[in-house]
């Protein structure tokens, strides 16, 4: 007999897509309240009808629910399931035995606890947290003597993406790579004046982003990791690190400033979101937000990435002029890109690649053709967005040899940027915007990789017409536009499955989508007013990664499921845990897709999840772990005997700071809040999920 899952009913959040203002503030410039981007008038895969019909069946308007901040420990939300939980997390674990390998563990419930929620019989233990000290000469972290030397040498704030890569010839331990995606000053600094942050602060910030890469030690008996400090490859990379620029833009006119005629050197990486592990030993960390970082966006050339008027949210243009468009106009356009980083190079000059194109880029998770040729997927996060394919041109050579790495490190430069256009199967009046599946039971169709440019080492061939190679890599969402790629409901993660070749792509939501003046629900995003998201499934034609065509069906259409819009892969509802907002995505070693959430629209905290995706048990989702109020759940990776996740912004809830904190995790009431990786293991030792 099916067990009932733990349910949530109350939608909550002060914001259109499930997060706090102070979220949308420092994260991404608060780009839900401005205009969508995307104004291009290119078709989508519902076209007219669907548009017409989702005007009809408006989104109901969510309560707005205002999340007290006022004190210190657990903010509440209104309806929160806490009562729900404890019979239902009973009959869960009456069959926590079953369920897909990898997947046997006895479902979290929803709730809004100011903690890491494991399931029971598993354990944790932070890894390392905002400030430790990771470097050389870097001293503890004094949350009241914070100084940006000190930053450049300690882990930085909002870690997301994670890697952990194996360290040959150092039995025990492995080296762990973070992104920083961005800062919370008011949850940073004690007294913090919006409008006059000071320099230090300003400096501080630049050495709280970017990359870390830290070794960690295994504990022998169980799942815990324990940093390395002053490892000769622990490194910090900041928004002031120098990076080269390649591919294509790099030496164009558009990348060129007064601090670089050559076009090809830029400082820092910014708002480096996912990322990805390539085949070669390397870590790719997509920049996305970067937008909010530059002022007098008004100035720029392009209108599509959505900068903003007037002063930045953290003044840096103050500064640094670069980060005034009015000063320096060709800055803005040397971010968006993917980074390089070779993690096993202490010396090395991180790359940002032009040839896979400038945009939000969420994540770059790589696949080898059969001939060995790099395949990089990235998602755009915006609503009404794209995704993209890279199709690299030469082949991945083997060893670790200085020559073998540097040809490796010069692999995404040559190739074909893709942009996905999907075409929906069912007539378009079947997709009427209440998440029914149309006539032929599944919301699914074919779609085609449309070229955008090819890179080769003579120079570069643009396939939009009225564009150069040059305008594509840096001006790349105006190249779909042009060419009619499909309008997304935010693509987020993108990842292949290294078991059935399957690509498994997360829309997060769309608060706009089907609202007058917006493409309405079509068959690839069926819901007006998304709110919670969905994840489609692709096939590469062939299953060949370098396919130009693909099937595609949705997975998942996330929500409450008892919420008739909702689909679990056909699988039985009364049987999965609730989801909202999918985010990241990433495969255990059984072949299950894990999924972690941003911008829970349900009352309930974010999460991790863990799903089959083929087997009798295919859409049987089940919710491994919580997060602490405020934060995200991100980073996800998924070990043998270990899950690893990243605490994203805890205590990001609006009215909270430094003397008004929403969280005291992860150290407890007294202490600032602080970003932290997190590992969860067994207590009994064995394999997770088995
Ligand atoms: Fe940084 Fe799209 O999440
Ligand atoms: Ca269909
Ligand atoms: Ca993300
Ligand atoms: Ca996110």
């Amino acid at each position: 007999m099916r067990k009932l899952l733990p349910l949530i009913g109350t939608p909550s959040g002060s914001h259109p897509g499930g997060r706090s203002a102070m979220t949308c503030r420092f994260r991404c410039g608060d780009a839900c309240f401005h205009e969508v981007p995307n104004t291009s008038s290119n078709e989508y895969v519902g076209d007219v009808i669907a548009g017409a019909l989702s005007r009809r069946s408006m989104m109901r308007a969510a309560a707005v629910v205002t999340v007290a901040a006022a004190g210190a420990g657990t903010v509440t939300l209104a309806g929160a399931p806490e009562a729900n939980a404890a019979p239902a997390a009973q009959a869960a674990a009456r069959g926590k035995h079953k369920g897909a390998r990898g997947l046997r563990f006895t479902p979290v419930a929803p709730n809004t606890r100011d903690a890491v929620v494991v399931p029971e019989g598993y354990r944790q233990n932070v890894v390392i947290r905002w400030g430790e000290p990771i470097l050389r000469g870097a001293p503890a972290f004094d949350p009241e003597k914070q100084t940006a030397r000190a930053q450049a040498g300690q882990f930085g704030y909002n870690n997301d993406f994670l890697a952990l890569l194996p360290l040959p010839g150092e039995r025990g331990r492995q080296l762990l790579v973070a992104n920083h995606e961005y800062t919370d000053e008011v949850l940073m600094f004690r007294g913090y004046d919006p409008d006059n942050p000071t320099r230090e602060q300003v400096e501080i910030a630049w050495a709280a982003h970017g990359l870390s890469a830290v070794v960690v030690e295994e504990d022998r008996r169980t799942g815990k990791l324990t940093p390395v400090t002053r490892h000769h490859l622990n490194r910090r990379v900041t928004a002031t690190t120098e990076f080269r620029l390649t591919g294509p833009a790099a030496g164009s006119d558009l990348v060129k400033t007064s601090a670089d005629r050559s076009g090809t050197k830029v400082l820092g990486t910014l708002n480096n979101c996912s990322g990805g592990t390539t085949p070669w030993g390397t870590t790719l960390h997509g920049e996305e937000n970067f937008n909010q970082y530059f002022a007098n966006g008004s100035r720029a050339t392009d209108k599509r990435y959505g900068l903003g008027t007037g002063a930045t949210e953290r003044k840096w243009e103050r500064f640094d002029k670069r980060f005034d468009v009015a000063q320096e106009p060709n800055e803005v356009h040397r971010f968006g890109y993917v980074v390089e980083f070779d993690p096993y190079d202490p010396h090395s000059t991180p790359r940002k690649h032009t040839a896979l194109g400038r945009f939000k880029h969420e994540a770059a998770t790589v696949r080898l053709t059969h001939d060995g040729r790099p395949v990089v997927y990235s998602g755009d996060d915006e609503r009404f967005d794209y995704f993209y394919k890279f199709v690299g041109s030469k082949r991945m050579k083997k060893g670790t040899s200085r020559a073998v790495r540097e040809h490796n490190l010069s692999l995404l430069d040559e190739g074909t940027l893709y942009v996905a256009k999907l075409t929906g199967d069912s007539p378009a009046i079947e997709i009427d915007g209440t998440g029914t599946l149309p006539g032929d039971g599944e919301f699914d169709g074919s779609g085609q990789w449309i070229p955008l440019v090819t890179a080769t080492a003579d120079g570069a061939v643009s396939h939009v017409p009225g564009m150069t190679a040059e305008e594509v890599c840096v001006f790349t969402r105006l190249a779909g536009d042009k060419v009619g790629a499909t309008k997304m409901d935010r693509p987020e993660d993108i990842e292949p499955s290294p078991v059935t070749g399957k690509v498994y792509v997360a829309l997060t939501n769309n608060s706009n989508r089907g609202k007058a003046g917006y493409a309405g629900p079509d068959e690839a995003n069926p819901r007006p007013g998304n709110k919670h998201g969905h994840v489609l499934e692709l096939t590469e034609r062939w299953n060949r990664p370098e396919s130009t065509s693909f099937a595609w069906s949705l997975f998942l259409v996330a929500g409450d499921p008892q919420d008739p819009a909702t689909y679990f892969a056909g699988f039985p509802k009364d049987a999965v845990s609730p989801i909202s907002c999918p985010d990241n995505v990433a495969f255990d070693p059984h072949g299950n897709l894990w999924l972690s959430t941003d911008g829970n629209a349900l009352g309930s905290h974010d999460g991790l999840f863990g799903v089959a995706v083929k087997g009798d048990r295919r859409g049987e989702l089940k919710q491994f772990l919580t997060v602490p109020t405020g934060a995200e759940t991100c980073g996800p990776v998924i070990q043998d005997r270990r899950v690893l996740v990243s605490v994203q912004h805890p205590g990001e809830v609006d009215g909270a700071s430094v003397d008004e904190p929403a969280s005291t995790w992860p150290d407890g009431p007294g202490t600032i809040v602080r970003p932290a990786v997190v590992a969860v293991w067994r207590a009994d030792g064995r394999d997770i999920g088995v």
